[in-house]
């Protein structure tokens, strides 16, 4: 039903500039004229991660509502969690227009936004406003493009968002600020991390709750990192690590904009984003939880991120191919799957095919 209702919407949304029909999708959740889940989750699909309850394991990724204006909507629509951001201290436009391009033949977008977004306060005072309401809501927090100590500005994120965010996503991946990748490197995530840790202790300290830390990973790290960061971040004791956001990467592209500057998300990823999920499941000995985000588009690629070591998912680019439809579309393929293979919960599919995963080249 919703994903016929979305054939005769998605021709009007890809008539705009992909920025705008963005903008028109988020404007839409804001006055609740979105589709609504009736009734509870399969408690098949029920997990504690975290220490946090996910009604399911299906969330949208970052992103998508950058300055926390949709977080209701996104749940309402049926998601088990939501994730807000990136969000920058200050706030700052991004990178010139036009920088949202879809690559329609390959179910794929390229964007080099470059964290346009509202600023700390902007977020802080939306959700704020939501405080209260059930629902799993995520702040992921990044570095202004021009700040002189980048470090601080994650730190700033986890001691303004402590007492409203659900947990926090440090992005260190994207590809669209100069030398914010570098963060990953060793010695870099040291620093980076003790300045976050030692700002969440503050936060407790001063009575907020102990929100949970997850770092978000590129798909374009060498393989002989994947140790050696895998190492950083359990040395660290980070509670979980999301794989991936978008790659620099533009092998077997169709489309006349692949040649388009930015990072890529969309059905391309998907081959990369579940490998290099895959090997970091292997090199954190399966204990620490990973979200598995990149091609998602279906029940089936959705399951195939389980197996290969995910613990819970987020999507953004299927939603705009497939629309909303999509997120009850994999739960029910989840439900349908942990009953027919008998097994108790999803958990009992996790990392079953991260050996397979993790051995593909990339
Ligand atoms: C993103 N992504 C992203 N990630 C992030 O951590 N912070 C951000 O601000 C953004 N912004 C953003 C904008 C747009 C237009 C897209 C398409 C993507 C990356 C996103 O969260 C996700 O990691 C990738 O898009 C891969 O997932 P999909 O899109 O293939 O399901």
């Amino acid at each position: 039903m919703l994903n016929t209702l979305y054939r005769f919407a998605r021709p009007a949304l890809f008539a705009l500039d992909p920025e705008d029909a963005h903008e028109a999708t988020i404007k839409a959740l804001e006055r609740g004229l979105h589709p609504r889940q009736i009734g509870a989750d399969d408690p098949v699909l029920r997990q504690t991660v975290f220490g946090l309850e996910f009604p399911n394991p299906v969330g949208v990724a970052a992103g998508y509502d950058k300055d926390a204006r949709a977080a209701d909507g996104v749940l309402a629509m049926g998601c088990g969690f939501a994730e807000i951001g990136t969000v920058t201290p200050r706030p700052q436009p991004g990178n010139p227009k036009p920088r949202i391009f879809r690559l329609v033949g390959d179910h794929a977008l390229i964007n080099s936004l470059g964290f346009n977004n509202g600023g700390h306060a902007a977020a802080l005072t939306r959700l704020e406003a939501r405080k209260g309401k059930a629902g799993i809501v995520g702040v992921n927090i990044g570095a202004n493009k021009d700040s002189a100590d980048r470090p601080g500005d994650y730190a700033q994120g986890i001691e303004t968002f402590s007492a409203v965010a659900s947990y926090f996503t440090v992005n260190i991946s994207s590809p669209n600020t100069p030398g914010l990748r570098d963060l990953q490197a060793p010695a870099a995530l040291d620093e980076l991390l003790s300045r976050i840790m030692e700002a969440r202790a503050r936060t407790v300290s001063q009575g907020a709750p102990r929100r949970p830390i997850i770092v978000k990973i590129a798909p374009d790290i060498a393989q002989d990192d994947i140790q050696p960061i895998c190492d950083r971040l359990i040395a660290h004791a980070v509670d979980g690590i999301a794989i991936s956001n978008t790659t620099l990467a533009r092998a077997g592209l169709t489309d006349a904009h692949a040649t388009k500057s930015g990072g890529l998300s969309g059905r391309p990823l998907f081959r990369r984003s579940t490998t290099m999920l895959a090997r970091v499941f292997e090199a954190t000995g399966g204990r620490v939880p990973l979200i598995g985000i990149g091609g998602i588009d279906s029940g089936e690629t959705a399951l195939e991120k389980i197996e290969a070591g995910a613990t819970l998912l987020q999507l953004y680019t299927g939603l705009v191919y497939a629309g909303p439809g999509l997120i009850g579309e994999i739960k029910s393929y989840l439900s349908r799957e942990v009953r027919r293979r008998g097994y108790s919960d999803l958990s009992a599919a996790r990392g079953t095919k991260a050996k397979q995963w993790a051995a593909l080249p990339l």
